[in-house]
Parts: structure tokens; C-alpha cells; sequence
């Protein structure tokens, strides 16, 4: 029996993921806004600080795994807390469980990004510049005079910041080289409430009218398989990689990316 943490944990993907590994026989430590054994608001920086010690205090200091699934969707007039909470609400907390990651025996860590980073276009480098340092007054700042595009921008830039961030320390010594495997999911639409609150929102002709190959969405319960398969042992030799899952749309908006 292992035991992880999963951000996210009472919606959606992460919700999938916590059933899922509790279901095999691991603890979960579950984090959310509520119905979680952790309750914390990642977009702040107290709320993160709690969080990280209740988290350390719940897994005895030794945690075996980390799902980052917590996340907003790009709500327009939230600009500032979407990059919180996608980015300083990963980052933040990465931080702070590191020792916890690194007592443990190969431990896994799975961030969730999203296809948005490719698909989306046009994110200022000037935003993403204050994002690598972690200022997201100033990213926010700069997002905004992109409106009405703003949130979507947001969004994109958020997990873009979020992906180099946990490249750039996977490889690190203090990650790879302490027996941490960190690596980034990228689903693109999956049917949660999360998406469905952009279906049902202003931007819903803008997301149905976004190219997705297979023609259907994904399930929250397939993306939960790619992400126990990504804390398995097969994923011992996995660093700072970025699995896209997402229908088709990357390979469809990019096919010589590679
Ligand atoms: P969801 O909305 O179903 O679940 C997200 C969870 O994060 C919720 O339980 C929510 O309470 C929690 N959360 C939000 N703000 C928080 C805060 N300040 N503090 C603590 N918890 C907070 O979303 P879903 O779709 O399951 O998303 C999971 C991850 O996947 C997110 O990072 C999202 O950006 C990403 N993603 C989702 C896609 C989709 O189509 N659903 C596509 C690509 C990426």
C-alpha cells in the first residue's frame, strides 16, 4: 500500500484518480476546496502554506506520489486566480512536499497540464516571462489587456508556465536525481464539470468549435488509467515528460512538431 496525494480530488479528473488508487488498496490523501480530507484554497499563499503541512503531517513525511489535478478553467474575470491556482498552486505545494517526495522509494509525479499549451496561440512572452518568476500580479497585468481573450490567454499561459516549470525541476538533482519521477499529462477536453462550464458558458460555440479528430471527448475514468499507469514502475524511466491525450488535436494542429 502506497500512499499519494491528489489536488482536485472531490471533481473530475482528479476525483477519477483518487477512486481509482483508493480502489487498489492505496491511501489518498484527497485536497480540494471541500469534501476533501485537506481542505485548502491553492490560490493563496496561506492556503498553500496550510496545506503543505497537513499534507506532510497526514503522510508521516514520506509520500509515495503527487496527482496535481487541481485547476480552473479559463473563467473570464478570474484571470489572477486561474494562474494562482494552476501555477503557484502546483509549484507552491511542489515545493513544500519535495523532502516528503524524496523519502519515499522512486516516487511519481503527475502535474496536469493541458493541450491549451499548443492550441492556443499568442500568449505575450511578456506574460510568460513574469510567470517563470512566479509573479502573476504582473502576468495577469499584462493578460489583461488582451481582452475579451484574456482568461483564455490565462488559461494557456498558466499551464504552459506550469509545464516548463516541472521540466526545467524533473531533471533537476534535487528531483530526478533524488529518485522523484515528475511528468506532465496533457488531456485536451474531457467531459467533467469543468468543461461543461465552458460548454454551457459564453464560450461554448468557441469550445465545440474546437477540431478534435476522434470526434468525442474523453472521460475523466481514461484519463485516470493514463495517470496510474504514469505512477507505476513503468514510469521509472520517465522524466519531464509531456503525454498528450487529447483526441487528436495536437497531432492535428501541429503534425510536424516533431
Ligand atoms: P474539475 O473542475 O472537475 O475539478 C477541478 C478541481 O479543482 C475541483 O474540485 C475544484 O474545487 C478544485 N480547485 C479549483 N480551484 C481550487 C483552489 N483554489 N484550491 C483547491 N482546489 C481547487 O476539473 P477537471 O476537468 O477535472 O480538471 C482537472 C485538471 O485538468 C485541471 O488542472 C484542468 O485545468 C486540467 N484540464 C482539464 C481539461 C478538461 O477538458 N476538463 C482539459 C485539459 C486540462
Amino acid at each position: 500500500m502506497k500512499t499519494y496525494l491528489v489536488t482536485g480530488s472531490a471533481s473530475g479528473m482528479g476525483a477519477a484518480v483518487a477512486q481509482r488508487l483508493s480502489g487498489d488498496g492505496h491511501r489518498v490523501i484527497g485536497l480540494d476546496l471541500r469534501d476533501a480530507q485537506v481542505c485548502a484554497d491553492l490560490s493563496t499563499w496561506e492556503g498553500r502554506s496550510r496545506a503543505v503541512r497537513e499534507v506532510l503531517t497526514a503522510c508521516g513525511g514520506v509520500l509515495d506520489g503527487a496527482v496535481l489535478a487541481a485547476g480552473m478553467g479559463p473563467t473570464a474575470g478570474r484571470e489572477r486566480t486561474i494562474l494562482e491556482v494552476n501555477l503557484l498552486g502546483v509549484t507552491g505545494l511542489l515545493d513544500g512536499l519535495r523532502p516528503a517526495l524524496a523519502a519515499a522509494d522512486k516516487a511519481k509525479v503527475v502535474v496536469f497540464g493541458s493541450n491549451s499549451t499548443t492550441a492556443t496561440p499568442l500568449v505575450p512572452r511578456a506574460a510568460l516571462r513574469r510567470l517563470a518568476d512566479g509573479d502573476t500580479t504582473g502576468a495577469a497585468r499584462v493578460l489583461l489587456r488582451r481582452k475579451p481573450i484574456a482568461a483564455t490567454l490565462a488559461y494557456a499561459g498558466s499551464k504552459l508556465a506550469v509545464s516548463r516549470w516541472c521540466r526545467e525541476h524533473a531533471v533537476a538533482a534535487e528531483w530526478a536525481g533524488d529518485g522523484i519521477r515528475m511528468n506532465i499529462l496533457a488531456p485536451g477536453p474531457v467531459l467533467t464539470p469543468l468543461l461543461r462550464a465552458q460548454l454551457a458558458g459564453g464560450t461554448g460555440k468557441q469550445v465545440r468549435s474546437f477540431p478534435v479528430p476522434a470526434r468525442e471527448y474523453g472521460t475523466p475514468e481514461q484519463i485516470a488509467t493514463w495517470v496510474l499507469v504514469m505512477l507505476s514502475p513503468a514510469a521509472d524511466f520517465m522524466v519531464g515528460s509531456v503525454i498528450t491525450v487529447d483526441g487528436g488535436t495536437e497531432a492535428l494542429l501541429r503534425p510536424r512538431a516533431w
